[in-house]
């Protein structure tokens, strides 16, 4: 979604600030902007609706240069796809503000701030922060001030950036529900809603908290609470690394991150490895005593990441002997839930910024929900940071909006979660444990495996190109699968694609089945193969096109509607994660072959932090 840059600098900044609106483009965005102060001390503003590089275009053409500014990447909420909507918001040509996030009262700040005299520009709910802040700088504050007093009035969530041609020689910053941190260099410092913006040129980071306001110079930067106190803030140095950011020998970042896959996964198991055996550390302090003292768990997620949670479920009731319910987490956070002390809440998130899922942790720890678990691919993100408990994954950085190497290596730490509570519980014999363990070491050798089936399903994927609907049918903890792989599909190539477990075909489903109903089955050697053949047969009697992706023995008999794809190894209990593989390569060839945009598709983008 949006995302912001700010630097200053003893340097012209603008190509500071067009890289990193490069680096934040994965995040989705449909317009981009920047503001500088120029030497004249005059608030200059480039904006253009599509991509970053025209934008940047118009910033050399207008010989654009300064030694601080803010540039942002706006994904449209309040108001359309615009110029005059895009950001960096401007009033009185005097300051000009960046913002993500959403501010609810911004109609009744609208109202009061015409009645001074503001006339409107946008129909965004940010032009009402550019202004209330200018209304406080006409009334004397300086422009440190001048935030502290108008974010009081914000309801919502913000990240802000500012910059006042009154004070050229200071950025001031302010978060509250949305991520934002500061970066540190040599006589120059930096402003970034993701780290990845700025590692250009500093890995030093200080993450904002809730409520806090910053005021960056050349020289330093000083944070203040949300009481307007200084505060320390501990520094760290990131790790995202800069090649996880770059496309190398691949096409598209999607299907790099697709074969990072055996990478990611050997990465997220090292611990448990290195470890030699499941335990309650790998979860964070306090996590023995967590663990004793739950008796259920409830996981809150979106998107891939809940299918993550209900393939999880599998493994925590049938590993652990723990009831596990699996909930959407935008659907937790508005209705009334039964409390209970003993349940673990687990969160899982790719980016820990997702807004439904941290609004559903907030609502499950306001309930006296005080046991809580993260499970997360980026370090020192929202949601983590309000767990007691964090597992990471470490897929590294994934740029491409539809999640890869995220779910899988989330699949991996839910596997790992399953073995350790059934460990505490004592559900766990010596001979199980080492068991799991060997099926973990042999995970990214089976991913690897499964990759080399590619060419066979961009085969397949010539006959998908065409179509307009698809199924995508499991039983099991392989029927979350179906539902990834029918989410991968919808995502990149636009095809409207469904997920049921096989069983309930007949419950309605069938209906839709014709000539032109591709079905994609996932069908690995499991005690429940033999139904899922059944179920195979009711397709075909209805002249369904059928797409198998079956396990090495699995014993299909192939035809002219009968494509079958076997998998090069067996893989047992942690089957579900090797048959992300092939349905994860099906949508990325589907894609290229109907031309969409494979790692930004319409509509989407990568952190969804608004509701
Ligand atoms: O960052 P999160 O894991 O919290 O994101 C949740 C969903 O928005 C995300 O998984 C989304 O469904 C992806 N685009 C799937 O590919």
């Amino acid at each position: 979604m949006c995302g912001i840059v700010g630097a200053i600098a003893n340097r012209n900044v603008v190509p500071v600030l067009v890289e990193g609106l490069n680096r934040l483009e994965y995040r989705g965005y449909d317009s981009a902007g920047i503001a500088v102060i120029n030497a004249a001390d005059e608030v200059r503003r480039v904006r253009r609706t599509g991509r970053v590089a025209e934008m940047a275009g118009a910033a050399e053409q207008e010989g654009l240069t300064a030694d601080i500014g803010i540039g942002h990447t706006r994904w449209a909420t309040h108001g359309g796809v615009t110029e005059s909507n895009a950001h960096p918001h401007v009033s009185f040509g005097e300051l000009a503000l960046v913002h993500n996030g959403i501010i609810e009262n911004h109609e009744e700040q609208r109202a009061k701030l015409t009645a001074q005299g503001y006339v409107f520009e946008s129909q965004t709910d940010t032009e009402v922060i550019a202004h209330l802040v200018h209304s406080y700088q006409k009334q004397g504050m300086d422009l440190l001030h001048a935030v502290q007093h108008a974010v009081k009035e914000l309801h919502g969530a913000f990240a802000i950036a500012v910059i006042s041609k009154k004070e050229p020689n200071r950025l001031i910053a302010a978060r509250m529900g949305c991520p934002l941190l500061i970066g540190l260099g040599e006589n120059e410092n930096f402003i970034a809603s993701d780290v990845s913006a700025i590692l250009q040129a500093t890995r030093r980071v200080i993450f904002l908290e809730e409520g806090d306001t910053a005021e960056v110079t050349r020289e330093g930067v000083v944070v203040f609470d949300d009481n307007d106190q200084v505060i320390e803030r501990e520094v760290h140095v990131s790790d995202v690394s800069l090649s996880s950011l770059e496309l190398g020998p691949y096409k598209h970042f999607m299907q790099k991150e697709i074969h990072e896959q055996p990478r990611a996964v050997a990465d997220t198991i090292e611990a448990v490895v290195d470890n030699n055996g499941f335990g309650p550390e790998l979860f964070g302090d306090g996590a023995e005593e967590v663990f004793a003292n739950i008796d259920r768990v409830k996981i809150l997620a979106c998107g891939t990441s809940y299918y993550a949670g209900l393939t999880a479920k599998y493994w925590i009731e049938s590993i652990a002997d723990l009831t596990c319910d699996v909930e959407i987490a935008s659907e937790y956070r508005y209705r009334k839930v039964v409390a209970d002390p003993r349940q673990l809440v687990v969160t899982i998130s790719q980016s820990g910024e997702t807004l439904d899922t941290m609004e559903a942790l907030k609502y499950a720890k306001s309930l006296g929900q005080e046991q809580t678990l993260s499970i997360c691919n980026v370090p020192e993100s929202a949601i983590p940071r309000a767990s007691k408990l964090v597992y990471y994954t470490r897929a590294g950085a994934e740029i491409g909006v539809a999640s890869t190497k995220a779910f899988t290596t989330q699949l991996v730490a839910l596997f790992t979660l399953a073995c350790t509570l059934a460990k505490v519980k004592g559900n766990l014999t010596p001979e199980e444990e080492l068991g799991y363990l060997e099926d973990l070491r042999q995970l990214p050798g089976s991913v690897q495996h499964a990759l080399n089936i590619e060419p066979q399903i961009a085969a397949w994927a010539e006959k998908f190109a065409p179509k307009e609907n698809a199924l995508f049918l499991g039983r099991g903890v392989h029927y979350p699968i179906a539902l990834e792989g029918a989410l991968k599909l919808k995502e990149i190539s636009y095809i409207h694609a469904e997920a049921y477990p096989a069983g309930e075909l007949k419950h309605g489903p069938l209906a839709l089945v014709d000539e032109s109903m591709p079905v994609v089955v996932i069908a690995p050697n499991d005690r429940l193969l033999e139904k899922v053949k059944s179920n195979i047969q009711e397709v075909r009697a209805r002249g369904g096109e059928m797409f198998v992706f079956a396990d090495l023995d699995s014993n299909f008999t192939e035809s002219d509607h009968v494509h079958v794809i076997r998998a090069p190894r067996h893989t047992g209990v942690l089957s579900p994660i090797v048959h992300t593989i092939p349905v994860q390569l099906l949508a990325y060839h589907v894609s290229l072959a109907r031309g969409t945009d494979v790692d930004k598709p319409r509509n989407l983008a990568k952190a969804v932090t608004v509701e």
